[in-house]
């Protein structure tokens, strides 16, 4: 799952959230959390948009992304080798499917997490 962005994909990948209504665009080369607040949805929490909080947390269940630096106290390498990680720190190389999975329930600006 885990590549380098070597072209960018300037039409963007689509990025759908399990069990939530909606989906937004994200190029290539913008993280999914910013690409999600540019769209003006509310598909996942939000909190430092700078990977220490781990409030934006998420598993990709499908899709290819490259991934910044993170945390190892957000994101262990178990939890990144099972597709784990910080949804401000992925760059879409597919269209994705991502389920949150915030470390801390109720943090940020999103509502309810499943279960
Ligand atoms: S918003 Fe804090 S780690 Fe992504």
């Amino acid at each position: 799952m885990y590549g380098e962005v070597k072209e960018i994909r300037r039409d963007g990948c689509r990025i759908e959230v399990l069990g939530r209504k909606g989906g937004f665009t994200c190029r290539e080369d913008e993280n999914v959390l910013a690409a999600m607040i540019a769209s003006g949805q509310s598909l996942l929490p939000v909190g430092c948009r700078s990977g220490g909080c781990g409030v934006c947390r998420v598993k990709v269940l499908a899709g290819r992304f490259a991934a910044g630096p993170m945390s190892r106290a957000m994101v262990t390498a178990a939890d990144q080798g099972s597709g784990a990680g910080l949804s401000c720190r992925l760059y879409p190389l597919s269209d994705m499917t991502i389920v949150p999975m915030p470390l801390r329930r109720g943090a940020g600006s999103w509502p309810g997490l499943p279960a």
